[in-house]
């Protein structure tokens, strides 16, 4: 008769690191590659304080949405002036290079972003070796989960989805905005074409987020009493199988957006006209 040992409390000792063969360092390497490069030019890009804004067609970069800099107002660029900080400038224009334009919803998205799921897996094992893969034995001695500080707070993630959500608001006044033509009237141009897009990603992301779906269908004892929450929460979970992948596409859809509005802005390129 067999004898079933009780599980060990300590951890398995096996001598090598591993006994994976397939190529499992490709995730981690790759994950650090595109993070560290995203942070490079995100930072270099939050701190120039210039090429943000194209006011004669509505243009704002989701990086310095919304704008506080009184640099914000009176933007002038090939003749053309207008006012990007429509939520108030009290940030006086010596702050410049210091502090971001958008001073308010930056380390907001920083926090969420940093506090997402799907994030804090990608770089626990790029970045931390927390393990670096599946069966993979990590360098740290022990492990102490995310119940002590600084990891404890991962828990704030839903709130920081709460400004998130905010902030996907003011990006979809932008990209309202967008829609302005030559003629101060109704205009399409490739940069309200990226500036939508970006935004769509961005909901979809903001919206497929873990602490979203339980924000929406969490909580209830039964759903046949919430028929319209059970939908919304249907539709959230469905969207939420993607959640990973809409991270990892808004960091490139920002980037363009971002790279697209600098060079314009800075007339380095014009602006595709679709209509007006
Ligand atoms: Fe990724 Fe909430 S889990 S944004």
């Amino acid at each position: 008769m067999s004898t079933v040992e009780a599980p060990s409390k300590t951890r398995a000792q096996i001598k090598e690191r591993t006994l994976r063969k397939d190529n499992w360092r490709l995730y981690p390497i790759t994950t650090f590659v595109i993070f560290t490069a995203w942070v490079v030019y995100a930072t270099v890009r939050a701190f120039w304080g210039s090429a943000f804004y194209v006011p004669e067609y509505h243009y704002l970069t989701p990086f310095y949405s919304p704008c506080f800099n009184e640099i914000c107002n009176n933007v002038t660029v090939d003749g053309h002036t207008g006012d990007a900080g429509e939520f108030g400038t009290f940030l006086p224009s010596g702050t410049r290079g210091w502090i971001p334009f958008a001073a308010i919803s930056l380390p907001f998205l920083l926090l969420f972003r940093l506090t997402c799921y799907y994030y804090r897996k990608a770089y626990y094992r790029s970045f931390w070796a927390a393990p670096s893969a599946c069966a993979v034995r990590e360098p740290h001695s022990k492990y102490t989960g995310e119940r002590r500080f600084p990891l404890i707070g991962q828990n704030l993630h839903r709130y920081f989805w709460m400004a998130a959500f905010l902030i996907s608001l003011v990006n979809t006044w932008d990209a309202v905005r967008a829609f302005h033509g030559k003629d101060g009237g109704f205009g399409i141009g490739l940069g309200t074409v990226i500036l939508v897009a970006n935004v769509v990603l961005l909901w979809l992301y903001t919206l497929s987020c873990h602490s979203c779906r339980h924000v929406i269908g969490g909580r209830l004892k039964n759903f046949s009493k919430h028929p319209l929450r059970y939908r919304m929460w249907g539709w959230v979970s469905k969207i939420n199988q993607r959640h990973g992948m809409y991270a990892l596409i808004t960091l490139g859809s920002l980037v363009v957006a971002d790279l697209y509005v600098a060079l314009v802005a800075s007339n380095t390129i014009s602006d595709l006209r679709i209509f007006n």
